[in-house]
């Protein structure tokens, strides 16, 4: 399973990306903008950035919501660099545009995905990626990691090629639960990859490992 940072912060892509762990990031617009990056101009050179930082696919969503709109931006953003993947809403007019760009082997990241029956439509319109949003879902009462185990068992069975990204991730319960459903990919906060770190086991024995190492090596 591949593991991605939900993030358009530079210090913890860089964070992330020193663990050697990381093999992609996602943006959408609500993370640019809390980093303040606004202007096209602007944005596009941030994902540059983010791409000479790590070396996986990163996300970079369009704005547009009309087909015209949308293959335009994503063209134009396929171009900043090898490793963009286009991010498309699932809309009517958003899987017209992933068809189109499959087409024109530009890769794509279908968004906001939050049932088994869109994530149909992004695999026929040729989506690399299948983005269902399960924190989401669980904030309203659904069952997100169920989701993504109906998408894996569906996509199984019919032999589609995108791959599952498990997004909206909340905690580490969430990227284990999702590796166990089938998920091909966890995009998270770091909080989220760092919170698979901790065990008090773990602190304990260390401590006593070097206890016991001092006790015999500063006689
Ligand atoms: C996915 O690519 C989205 O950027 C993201 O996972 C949304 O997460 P949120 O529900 O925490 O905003």
């Amino acid at each position: 399973m591949k593991f991605f940072l939900d993030t358009a912060n530079l210090d913890q892509i860089r964070e992330a990306n020193e663990l050697g762990i990381l093999d992609g990031v996602t943006t959408n617009p609500s993370l640019m903008a809390k980093e303040g990056i606004k202007g096209n101009a602007n944005v596009k050179k941030h994902y540059k950035t983010i791409c000479e930082i790590v070396n996986g696919d990163i996300s970079a969503e369009v704005i547009s919501t009309d087909f015209d709109g949308m293959i335009k931006e994503g063209v134009e953003l396929s171009k900043i660099h090898k490793n963009i993947v286009v991010k498309i809403p699932m809309i009517k007019d958003g899987v017209k545009a992933m068809s189109y760009l499959n087409k024109k082997r530009i890769r794509t990241n279908c968004t906001l995905v939050f049932s088994a029956g869109q994530a149909i439509l992004a695999a026929k319109a040729g989506a690399t990626y299948v983005s269902p949003f399960i924190g989401r879902l669980d904030d309203i009462g659904f069952d997100g990691i169920e989701l993504i185990s109906q998408i894996a068992g569906i996509y199984a069975v019919q032999g589609f090629k995108t791959q599952i990204l498990a997004a909206s991730i909340r905690n580490p319960l969430h990227i284990i639960k999702s590796a166990e459903a089938g998920a091909n990919v966890v995009t998270c906060p770091l909080s989220s990859i760092m919170g698979l770190l901790n065990h008090p086991l773990t602190d304990i024995g260390l401590a006593k490992f070097m206890e016991d190492h001092k006790k015999v090596n500063s006689k």
